[in-house]
């Protein structure tokens, strides 16, 4: 969920926006949306995530994508399975929140 202060008048989704209001966009599907994504639901690694907006778009880009996305990618992820022989999932991972979206509750086990 990003807020947004309307600049000019507008409509999306059937609902019109005055200058100057104050709207909230839920984007929460936007990865998964149908419209953009064959099988969206299916975790597929050689998808073309091109059209996915974790990051936003346009000018208020996150500044921190890149790092971010090393971050995770090439060290958080790689040192938690070297660390951690056959991760795995442990039962039903638990998503809350709107603005900031997440698992809150996440069950895992692993190989000692
Ligand atoms: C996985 C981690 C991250 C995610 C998912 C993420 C996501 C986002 C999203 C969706 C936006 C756009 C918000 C909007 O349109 O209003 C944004 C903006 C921004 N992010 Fe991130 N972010 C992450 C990490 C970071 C980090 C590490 C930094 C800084 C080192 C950072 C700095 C920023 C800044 C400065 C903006 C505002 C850019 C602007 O308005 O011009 N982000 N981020």
């Amino acid at each position: 969920m990003v807020p947004r202060r309307v600049a000019k008048q507008g409509e999306a989704c059937g609902i019109r926006f005055e200058p100057e209001e104050t709207i909230f966009l839920m984007f929460s599907s936007s990865c998964r949306d149908e419209a953009h994504f064959q099988n969206p639901d299916a975790y597929d690694l050689t998808r073309d995530t091109g059209p996915a907006i974790p990051f936003g778009a346009g000018p208020h880009f996150c500044a921190g994508a890149a790092a971010s996305r090393c971050l995770v990618a090439r060290h958080a992820v790689p040192a938690a399975l070297a660390a951690l022989p056959n991760l795995r999932l442990d039962g039903t991972p638990i998503f809350k929140g709107w603005a900031f979206r997440g698992p809150t509750q996440l069950p895992v086990a692993w190989d000692i």
